[in-house]
């Protein structure tokens, strides 16, 4: 296959340019010197172009502003098993559709470093359109992050209101390498200038070393200058409200998906966000590639610092 990789800025359709991970790689983008297209939903108060992501809209969008790349950081804001097919698989097959249509050459994918191990719902939607985009005549590249720092940061307010933190078990049965919004936007949007990263699925992190639970916790103490206090939350109980909620699911549809969030809920306390090493059947945090400088302690000081309030965008999914 050609190498697409345009050498200088050139113009890149975004999707998924409100979220969390599309601000970051918009503002980028916009440093980096590239002309952007924005889709965004009708009725957004953000900037961007109102659309409706049907086939025939992404495709005219794309005809009227031809594209060097398309970035996609499309995901389910719930996690739920329909939404995600809806989203992170049929919304992002759209767009790639769109783009073969009009010939664009590059297609850089945000997903998530936990589909290597797929228990959830919205990791098989995942899988199944990083499948589509690994087949498609065009230059892929898919970047699947550890954590991000806004699903680590839940538990401000707790603190501050001299509540323990809480951790599953002894709070080592995890660990990640957290990487901040603007750290993956640079290295994503890097990925479009280095023709190295084409046809690569890139798990990436932060700078290490990679923290438990416990750790993060000690952090967020140390940042509110605060003894540290912890409470133990046996994971088992995770798995008694999903077979109680599961039960209730037989009937009812909501408890259906409460019970699948549930799981997602589990997945995170119970599997580490670092490479899964298949030999070993083990997580390593040592083959986790780590980029860019900024710190999950930074973060927290960053918050307690300005009195922002707990990253409350925080979903659960992962
Ligand atoms: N949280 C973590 O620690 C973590 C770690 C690794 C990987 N990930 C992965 O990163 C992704 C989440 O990134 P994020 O936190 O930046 O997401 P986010 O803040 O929830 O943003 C999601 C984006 O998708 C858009 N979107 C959702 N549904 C849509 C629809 N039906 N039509 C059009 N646009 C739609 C949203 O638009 P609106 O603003 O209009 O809703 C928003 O722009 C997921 O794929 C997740 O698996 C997360």
């Amino acid at each position: 296959m050609t190498q697409a990789v345009p050498k200088t800025a050139g113009r890149v359709m975004l999707l998924g340019a409100t979220g969390s991970i599309g601000r970051a790689v918009l503002a980028e983008l916009v440093r980096t010197g590239h002309d952007v297209i924005a889709p965004i939903r009708a009725g957004s108060k953000a900037a961007g172009i109102p659309c409706d992501f049907t086939s025939d809209a992404l495709s005219s969008l794309l005809s009227e502003y031809p594209c060097d790349a398309v970035i996609s950081c499309l995901a389910s804001r719930s996690g739920a098993p329909e939404d995600a097919w809806a989203v992170d698989h049929a919304l992002n097959s759209r767009v790639l559709t769109a783009a073969l249509q009009a010939g664009v050459p590059r297609f850089v994918l945000l997903s998530a470093i936990c589909v290597q191990k797929p228990k959830l719902a919205f990791q098989q939607a995942k899988l199944a359109f990083e499948a589509e985009l690994q087949a498609a005549p065009l230059d892929w590249t898919i970047v699947r992050p550890t954590a991000f720092f806004k699903s680590l940061s839940g538990q401000v307010a707790r603190l501050k209101a001299g509540k323990p933190f809480l951790v599953f078990g002894d709070g080592a049965l995890t660990a990640c390498k957290p990487i901040s919004d603007a750290d993956l936007a640079r290295f994503m949007v890097g990925c479009l200038t280095r023709p190295e990263t084409t046809g690569q699925i890139l798990p990436i992190g932060g700078p290490g070393p990679a923290l438990t639970p416990l750790e993060q916790g000690q952090l967020l103490f140390k940042a509110l200058g605060l003894p540290p206090k912890f409470r133990h939350v046996p994971p088992a109980i995770l798995s008694f409200i999903i077979a109680l909620i599961s039960g209730l699911g037989l009937i009812s549809r909501s408890a259906r998906a409460k019970a699948e969030l549930a799981k997602i809920g589990r997945y995170y306390a119970t599997e580490s966000m670092l490479v899964w090493d298949h030999h070993t059947q083990s997580y390593d945090a040592q083959a986790t590639p780590e980029f860019g400088s900024d710190t999950l302690a930074d973060h927290y000081r960053d918050l307690v610092q300005n009195d922002r309030p707990d990253d409350r965008g925080a979903h659960a999914v992962f």
